[in-house]
């Protein structure tokens, strides 16, 4: 069940409610522990009065969450400096509040599992590999299977889940990161948080952003001087092709009439990514001398 009065599906598990002249989000969950984690980290995120969240409004049915809705908010664009500047900031302040709270006493959030979860979408695309290559042909297929294994080989000699662990948003894409009316930005979505290095999201949240720039990872260094403090094994985390990864992964869920519409913007995607991986090894190789 959800709150009663006007509703607008947003998707499967995500609607906008209308009452008594007010708007809110409602969140459907089917799992305790992760609506659990979420409410936590709004408290604990509250009460050191973090900026950066949507107030949470308490519900009798444990499975509903639900926040007030932001009134022409929009999800940030990768491709604005503005964006990318103030969604960065808010991501640093967010891992900076590990200073106030120990995220790793919390019962509620598990370490981020960057290698499993890269080794498993290596095993999947493996599985799809041949339908993929009726669209991007076999000499692609092998080529993002080289970088994805020599990537993760790389990883797996420099990472450590435990270096400067905190709390990570855990989906940094986007449209879980909005810009309210006020200018302000706001983290929503937290089903994905988990505990782990700071550098990891930082990592995370470079990949969504490259191919908004044109994988110009010197223009973007420059541009956030901040980046120049990330460690070897989070700059190392760079040379995954972990978008390309996901959007193919993605695209053989879709129908096959959605399939159709989706490949007119994934093949170029995917070539651009391809064209632009050695340049990028090359400068990661080069910044983290
Ligand atoms: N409080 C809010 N105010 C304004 N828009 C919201 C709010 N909450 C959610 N939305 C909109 O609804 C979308 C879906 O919400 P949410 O990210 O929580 O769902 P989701 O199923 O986890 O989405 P995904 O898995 O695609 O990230 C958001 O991307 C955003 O556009
Ligand atoms: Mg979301």
């Amino acid at each position: 069940m959800v709150p009663d009065g006007k509703l607008e599906k947003i998707k499967d598990n995500v609607w906008k409610l209308e009452k008594d002249g007010n708007r809110f989000s409602v969140k459907r969950y089917h799992s305790n522990s992760t609506v659990m984690k979420v409410h936590r980290i709004h408290q604990a995120l509250r009460s050191v009065s973090f900026p950066h969240i949507v107030d949470v409004i308490a519900q009798e049915n444990q499975l509903t969450f639900v926040q007030p809705w932001l009134d022409g908010a929009k999800a940030v664009n990768f491709k604005k400096r503005a964006d990318r500047t103030d969604s960065l900031a808010a991501l640093h302040a967010l891992h900076n509040t590990k200073a106030q709270l120990d995220w790793h006493a919390s019962p509620y959030l598990h370490p981020y599992p960057l290698i499993a979860k890269w080794e498993d979408r290596i095993r999947k695309f493996r599985e799809i590999g041949g339908e993929c290559e009726a669209y991007i042909g076999k000499g692609h297929v092998d080529e993002i299977l080289f970088y994805a294994l020599n990537a993760i080989g790389a990883v797996k000699k420099t990472y450590k889940d435990n270096l400067d662990g905190t709390l990570l948003h855990g989906d940094v894409v986007h449209h879980n990161i909005l810009r309210d009316k006020d200018g302000k930005i706001r983290f929503i979505d937290f089903d994905l948080a988990s505990t782990g290095p700071a550098g990891t999201e930082i990592a995370l949240w470079i990949h969504r952003v490259l191919p908004q720039i044109d994988y110009d990872i010197d223009y973007l260094f420059d541009e956030q001087p901040s980046l120049q403090k990330l460690d070897l094994a989070s700059k190392t985390l760079l040379l995954f092709p972990n978008e390309v990864l996901r959007e193919w992964l993605h695209f053989f869920t879709l129908s096959p009439f959605s399939r159709e519409r989706q490949a007119k913007q994934l093949i170029p995607f995917t070539e651009s990514a391809l064209s632009h991986w050695p340049k990028l090894w090359y400068d990661v190789e080069r910044i983290n001398i």
